[in-house]
């Protein structure tokens, strides 16, 4: 903690508080991260008092600009790579409609009992006869050391005053590794409805969150065992669950979903890669099939999954662009690698799986790679060598073929050229079956043998090249 506080910056805010006599704390997240050895750029600073009068002296002192924000009673300015959040010690009571406050003056303490949780209220002052000293009237330090999330208020109260964080202490218990105490569990669960007062992308933002944890599965296993998974994302609570007919059951797929998260959390940072793996058998309830003598199928989840994405992202306030594409896709393909690993591989098949996923096959492999969540030691080796033998496969083809940025070696322009078209229906035939006879093998990706072949074939379609 010393060598934080000798950062400039709070020299210089302890100089102000001084000179001016006021009271001045920092607090919250940044003090949380000094003890979790989490580098934070986001400094929260409480004054006992008006924050913005405080923001502006700090302002004219290190000769920054500072954003006022009158609704709200804060202040913002920058300072290097810093933001420096300025706020007057609060004493909060909410409406039950929304999430503003109504706010009167508070000491430290009043305002600290207002904060979410324990380990997000903590305080170290920045006055000179007590600089550096840590207050902490709520034990947040202690809840830190058993990695625990508790609110100091009782906690109906601290969700009641700002439901979204509910989704937050699920959050910080995902990013941290911690348990949630069992009052605050008791709480969301009686309270999760008041989830609705919060704006769709707000509840997104912590979701995405939760997503970019280390082990997601352990926000996700608290989400549904609180009941608000069911509330904002039903189609992934509707994974959950076993049915049995005839002794034969299948596997639970909310389970087997959190798991293929994890995995693929070991082998990317990429968020809509890992949305991927959420959303790859989100269609599994929907397609589910007992079949006599052959037991449960999901036939076409792949292409009923991909068809729900657009639908889930808008629900969820996700971006509708090609990030959205790019899961669809991958929901769309997430089979075709396992199907190669099983069957013997023929060039075209691998020719047509680089078709399809074109850039995307590298993320496609770890999606397929996650997806292995069998206990038998036997299968997985079994999956990961025909993997190894795909992925040697598809680098074989790709070097000779260069199918994965596939561009037709003949171009419809050449073809309405050549045969003095205009666009029209015969282009586009011409043109499916030069790369219908590529994929197969039936000719090389060149000039030279596409315009041979589509030569013979337009004959076919009773068209001639015009002379030149
Ligand atoms: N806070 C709160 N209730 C909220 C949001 C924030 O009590 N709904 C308080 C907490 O004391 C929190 C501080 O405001 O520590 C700052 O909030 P924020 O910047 O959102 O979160 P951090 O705790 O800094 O964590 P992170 O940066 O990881 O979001």
């Amino acid at each position: 903690m010393e060598q934080h506080l000798q950062h400039p910056i709070f020299k210089a805010l302890a100089g102000i508080a001084d000179t001016h006599h006021i009271e001045a704390y920092i607090i919250g997240g940044y003090v949380r991260d000094i003890f979790l050895n989490r580098p934070s750029k986001d400094i929260d600073i409480v004054v006992l008092g008006n924050g913005i009068e405080f923001a502006e002296l700090a302002g004219k002192h290190l000769k920054s600009k500072v954003a006022v924000f009158k609704n709200f009673g804060t202040a913002m300015l920058k300072y290097q790579d810093l933001e420096i959040e300025f706020v007057g010690a609060r004493k909060e009571s909410y409406r039950s409609d929304s999430r503003k406050p109504i706010v009167e003056n508070g000491t430290i303490e009043d305002d600290q009992l207002r904060r979410d949780f324990t380990i997000n209220a903590l305080a170290i002052s920045l006055n000179k006869a007590n600089y550096g000293q840590l207050v902490d009237p709520f034990n947040g330090i202690i809840d830190l050391n058993n990695k625990l999330i508790r609110t100091p208020l009782e906690p109906e109260l601290t969700f009641s005053d700002d439901p979204l964080r509910m989704m937050r202490a699920i959050r910080f218990a995902s990013q941290l590794n911690f348990s949630i105490d069992e009052q605050a569990l008791n709480a969301i669960k009686k309270q999760k409805e008041r989830i609705s007062i919060v704006s769709k992308e707000r509840i997104t933002d912590e979701l995405n969150k939760i997503i970019m944890s280390d082990v997601p599965s352990i926000g996700f296993k608290y989400l549904f065992d609180t009941g608000l998974l069911q509330l904002i994302f039903p189609q992934m609570a509707g994974l959950y669950g076993v049915d049995i007919i005839n002794g034969k059951g299948h596997k639970d797929n909310f389970y087997h979903t959190l798991q293929v998260l994890d995995n693929i959390c070991e082998t990317t940072k990429d968020l809509w890669l890992r949305w991927a793996a959420i959303l790859h058998d989100i269609a599994k309830p929907a397609t589910k099939r007992f079949e006599e003598g052959h037991g449960w199928t999901f036939h076409g989840h792949e292409d009923k999954g991909a068809r729900m994405v657009p639908k889930i992202f808008a629900q969820l306030k996700l971006p509708l662009n090609e990030k959205m594409k790019f899961v669809q896709k991958l929901v769309q393909l997430h089979l075709r690698p396992i199907v190669l690993a099983q069957e013997v591989v023929t060039d075209s098949a691998v020719r047509r799986l680089l078709f399809d996923a074109g850039e995307d096959i590298e993320s496609l492999m770890l999606l397929c790679n996650a997806d292995v969540t069998t206990k038998n030691e036997y299968k997985v080796k079994k999956y990961r060598n025909n993997f190894e033998l795909v992925k040697q496969k598809l680098k074989d083809v790709e070097e000779r073929d260069k199918i994965r940025n596939w561009q037709p070696p003949i171009s419809g322009n050449d073809i309405m050229e050549i045969f003095g078209l205009s666009a029209g229906k015969e282009v586009g035939l011409l043109k499916n079956a030069i790369r219908e006879a590529i994929l197969e093998g039936e000719i090389t990706n060149t000039y030279d043998n596409a315009l041979q072949f589509m030569l013979e074939k337009a004959k076919e379609f009773g068209l001639q090249p015009i002379k030149r």
